[in-house]
Formats: C-alpha cells, sequence, structure tokens
C-alpha cells in the first residue's frame, strides 16, 4: 500500500509513519513544516513541503505519487490558541481539509483516516465517553475537527468518499527508538511540562486547578501512547482497504488519572522531586475526561500496548532528557 500522511512531520503523525514503514508499508509524507519538524520526517518516505491549502501543490503529489489512502493530521491542534485567533483554525483546518477533498475527488482517492479529538465533546454529559454522546466543542478547535468530521460525510453522500474519525484523548509518550518523540513551540500539554522540570528548564509545574470534583481535586484525563494511537491509524486504513463503511472511533485507554497522580508517576520515573504549584484553573477545561474505546477494540480489533501510566513517562522521559531542546531545526 501507498498511504499519504498528512502532517507527517508532527507528533502523531511522525509516529504513525514509523510504524507504517516498519511494517514495510510505501509512505509518502506532505508536511509545511509550520508546527512540524524535518528531522521527525522517516529517512525512508518520500516527502513534499507544501501547505493542504495549495490546489497546484498537492493535485501535484496525487499525479505523482499512486495513493491507496490518506491519514489526514495536518491542522492545527492548540486549544488556547484556536480561541485567541479562531480564524486561523477555520482557515488551516477547514480551508485546507476542503481543497484537500477538492483534489482527492478530483483525483478518484476515496479513503481517508482523519485525526479527530476528545474536544469534539466539550463538557461530556457522563464518563466514559461514547462515540453516540452528545458534540457540543467549547473550543474553536475541537468546533473545526467536528466541522471537519462533518464535511467528510457529506462528502460520502455526494462523492463515495469513505473516512474513518478517530477521535483521540491525551496522546503522550515517545518512539521506542527514541528517534522521534513530542515537540510543541509552545508547549501546553502536562507531561513534557512536568519532564521540563527534571530536565532543568522549568522551577516547577503549575496544577490548573485542584478544587474540581475529583478523588483529589485536580482533572482528570485519559493518557493513550502515541505509538498505540499510530497503530490505530494503520487498522483504520486497513479497515477502509477492506471495503467497509464510514466510521467513528474513540481511542483513549479507558483509564482516567488526576494531575497530582502523573505528577507522582513523573516523580518515580525520573527520581526528581518535581515541585509542583497550584494555580487557579485554566478556563474550558472539564473535570474529567475518560474514553470509551470498545468500538475501536471490537470493530477495529485494536489493543492498546501501553497500560502503564509509568511505562508511557518513562518512554516520553527517554526522549525528553536526550532532546531538552526539541527537536534543532527550528
Ligand atoms: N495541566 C496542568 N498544568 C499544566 C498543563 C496542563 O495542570 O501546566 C492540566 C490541564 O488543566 C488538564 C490536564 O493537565 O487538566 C491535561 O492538560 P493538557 O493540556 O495536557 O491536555 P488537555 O486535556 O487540555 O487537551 C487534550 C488534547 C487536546 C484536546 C483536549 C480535549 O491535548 O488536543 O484534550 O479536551 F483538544
Amino acid at each position: 500500500m501507498t498511504i499519504l500522511v498528512l502532517g507527517g512531520a508532527g507528533y502523531i503523525g511522525s509516529h504513525t509513519a514509523y510504524e507504517l514503514i516498519e511494517r514495510g508499508e510505501d509512505v509518502v509524507i506532505v508536511d509545511s513544516l509550520e508546527t512540524g519538524y524535518l528531522e521527525a520526517v522517516h529517512p525512508k518516505a518520500r516527502f513534499y513541503q507544501g501547505d493542504i491549502r495549495d490546489r497546484s501543490f498537492i493535485d501535484r503529489v496525487f499525479e505523482q505519487e499512486k495513493i491507496d489512502a490518506v491519514i489526514h493530521f495536518a491542522a492545527n491542534s492548540l486549544v488556547g490558541e484556536s480561541m485567541v485567533n479562531p480564524l486561523k483554525y477555520y482557515d488551516n483546518n477547514l480551508c485546507g481539509t476542503k481543497v484537500l477533498l477538492e483534489s482527492m475527488v478530483a483525483h478518484k482517492i476515496d479513503k481517508i483516516v482523519f485525526s479527530s479529538t476528545a474536544a469534539t465533546y466539550g463538557e461530556p454529559e457522563r464518563v466514559p465517553i461514547l462515540e453516540t454522546d452528545r458534540t457540543c466543542p467549547t473550543n474553536t478547535y475541537g468546533e473545526t475537527k467536528l466541522s471537519m468530521e462533518k464535511m467528510f460525510h457529506w462528502t460520502e453522500v455526494a462523492h463515495g468518499l469513505k473516512y474513518v474519525s478517530l477521535r483521540y484523548f491525551n496522546a503522550c509518550g515517545a518512539h521506542k527508538s527514541g528517534a522521534i518523540g513530542e515537540a510543541h513551540n509552545p508547549e501546553t500539554h502536562l507531561i513534557p511540562l512536568i519532564l521540563q522540570v527534571p530536565n532543568g528548564k522549568r522551577e516547577a509545574i503549575s496544577i490548573y486547578g485542584d478544587d474540581y470534583d475529583t478523588k483529589d481535586g485536580t482533572c482528570v484525563r485519559d493518557y493513550i501512547h502515541v505509538t498505540d494511537l499510530a497503530q490505530a491509524h494503520i487498522l483504520a486504513v486497513e479497515y477502509l482497504m477492506k471495503g467497509n463503511e464510514s466510521n467513528i472511533f474513540n481511542l483513549g485507554s479507558g483509564v482516567g488519572f488526576t494531575v497530582m497522580e502523573v505528577i507522582e508517576a513523573a516523580r518515580k520515573v525520573t527520581g526528581h522531586p518535581i515541585k509542583a504549584e497550584i494555580h487557579p484553573r485554566r478556563a474550558g477545561d472539564p473535570a474529567k475526561l475518560i474514553a470509551s474505546s470498545e468500538k475501536a477494540k471490537t470493530t477495529l480489533g485494536w489493543k492498546p500496548e501501553y497500560t502503564d501510566l509509568e511505562v508511557i513517562i518513562g518512554s516520553a522521559w527517554n526522549w525528553h532528557k536526550n532532546h531538552p531542546n526539541g527537536y534543532q531545526s527550528k
């Protein structure tokens, strides 16, 4: 199979490209490098630098490569930024996907696996969250991802496109080789920020709120290893290749950990006392997000391998301690 990975120089995209190549698949990567890194591009992938909003660029890729399926990670993904600059998210995420779909329809490429998010649900009605639960995003990022899902649906109705949308919860960890890992600029995610403390880059980790209705008052999240996410994308491509119908799946571990539990696990893994300070709540944070991933397990046959939080944090630490400044190209 030849798979086009859009956003294959980003965090989850690069890990998915690595897993595909390890399985012997042929991989083409497109990335604008706006938030991705050249060092994260697998050396065996054919790489095209460009923006999916550029119709002639994406047409050229589809003309030069014989693509069997697309995996689409090319989007902006910072919740906070999406609230300050919502139109950037409409432009990149929605306009980019519109141009991509026009080009896919024109080139008769009819399978796409899409990187969606728990942010499509907003404040959950209940946990664990099912795919059929209410979707009511509380930020522009989640809103654009939900609109992208709907764009796939209506493109299917009109043109027969088949899609799988994967709604992930809290992606974390790094590739076992230590070659690629999580690098965002600015960094906003809990685990890399915690690990900046033992790395000497930050004095303390801020805990955003300890007055939630949870066991220790801090927010509960469902942390899922990036390699397990990557495997789910491959299973989703295979699912579409077998002629199955379009579908939406949650991807999470099904287990929730509080912010304090994550910090405690990081202390054990790193052997560092990791100072923590209580700060006010961060706007828009739901108290608890936990996925039900039963549908992905039964329908796709997905079996997450990384089920131990300390092992997950250990894999992140293996990357961050060797790359305290992330990638070097920016
Ligand atoms: N947190 C802190 N201190 C920090 C950073 C985070 O206490 O310095 C807390 C947050 O308040 C939250 C938890 O740690 O309770 C996890 O925060 P992250 O920013 O790591 O992740 P989020 O749960 O906010 O975001 C994740 C994905 C988003 C997605 C969102 C869905 O990263 O892409 O879930 O709600 F949109």
